[in-house]
C-alpha cells in the first residue's frame, strides 16, 4: 500500500515501513517529455520520478490499454466502433508501492499483456480518435493534479501541459531504437523479429506524427534530446542538470 500526500507542491510518499520521499524540486514543476517510440522516454521518466521523488505518468499505457480492450473483444478499430464502445472502457492508471505505473482496463491489471507489438499497433490506431484523446487527457490532467510530475507520451508538452515547466523532446537513431525494443520484446517472445520491429516503429511514428489530433511533434521551447548514445543515467544526468538550473534542487 502507499500513501500519497500532496501538499502545495510536492508529492509526499508514506510507504508500508513508514518511510518518507520528499520531492527534491525547489518548487512545484511539470517536466513534459515528447517523442517517438522507443527513444526511452518511459526508462527515462521512471528513473527521473526516482530521483525527484515525484510520480511519472506513462500516457501511452493508457492508448495501450484501451487498444487492448478492442483487441480482447475482436472488435475492429474504426471511429463508429470507438465511438460505440467508448462508455465501456474504464481505463485506470494507478502508482504502485515501489512508485511504478500501474494500468487497469476495467478492474483487471494489464500492465503486462500491453507490452505487445499487437497492442502497440492498435494503440496508435485508437490513438487517432479525438474522442479517446480527450477522454485520456481529461484522466491525465486529474492524474498530476496539483503536484509535481513527471509527464510522457506524444503530447504531454503540447496539448496536456502545454504550460509544462520543463518540455522535452527526445529523439534517437532509429536502428539504436529498434535494438532496444527488440530486447524488451524478445524477453516475452522468443519469436520476435528486429527487421520487424523496426517497420513497426517507423509505421507506428509516421501514423502518430501525421495524425489531425494532437501529432506527435516537438512543442515551442522543447530541449532536444538525443538519446542514442546515452545510457538512462547519463540521459537522467543531463535533465537533472537542466532542472537544477532552471528550477532548483534541494
Ligand atoms: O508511448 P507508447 O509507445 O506506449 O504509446 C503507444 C501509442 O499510444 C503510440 O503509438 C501513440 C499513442 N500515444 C498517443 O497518441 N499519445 C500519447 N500521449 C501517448 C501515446
Amino acid at each position: 500500500m502507499i500513501l500519497c500526500i500532496q501538499n502545495m507542491s510536492n508529492l509526499v510518499i508514506k510507504y508500508k515501513g513508514g518511510w518518507f520521499l520528499m520531492c527534491k524540486l525547489a518548487k512545484k514543476c511539470i517536466i513534459a517529455i515528447d517523442g517517438g517510440s522507443g527513444v526511452g522516454k518511459t526508462t527515462v521518466s521512471k528513473a527521473l520520478s526516482k530521483k525527484l521523488g515525484i510520480i511519472y505518468i506513462d500516457t501511452g499505457a493508457m492508448y495501450r490499454a484501451t487498444g487492448l480492450y478492442f483487441l480482447n473483444n475482436k472488435i475492429e478499430i474504426n471511429d463508429k466502433n470507438i465511438e460505440n464502445n467508448l462508455e465501456k472502457i474504464n481505463v485506470d492508471l494507478k502508482i504502485n508501492s515501489d512508485g511504478e505505473n500501474e494500468v487497469y482496463l476495467n478492474g483487471e491489471n494489464v500492465t503486462d499483456k500491453i507490452r505487445t507489438e499487437e497492442v502497440s499497433m492498435a494503440a496508435s490506431n485508437v490513438s487517432k480518435n479525438s474522442k479517446v484523446r480527450e477522454h485520456l487527457v481529461q484522466k491525465q490532467r486529474a492524474l498530476a493534479g496539483t503536484q509535481s510530475v513527471v509527464i510522457e507520451g506524444r503530447d504531454a508538452a503540447t496539448v496536456i501541459f502545454p504550460n509544462a515547466d520543463i518540455k522535452l523532446f527526445f529523439t534517437s537513431n532509429i536502428d539504436i531504437r529498434s535494438s532496444r525494443r527488440y530486447n524488451d520484446l524478445k524477453k516475452r517472445d522468443s519469436s520476435v523479429k528486429l527487421e520487424n520491429v523496426k517497420n513497426d516503429l517507423i509505421k507506428r511514428d509516421k501514423q502518430d506524427s501525421t495524425r489531425t489530433d494532437s501529432p506527435l511533434k516537438k512543442a515551442k521551447g522543447s530541449i532536444l534530446i538525443d538519446t542514442s548514445n546515452c545510457t538512462v543515467e547519463e540521459t537522467t544526468n543531463s535533465i537533472l542538470d537542466i532542472l537544477r538550473e532552471r528550477i532548483g534542487l534541494i
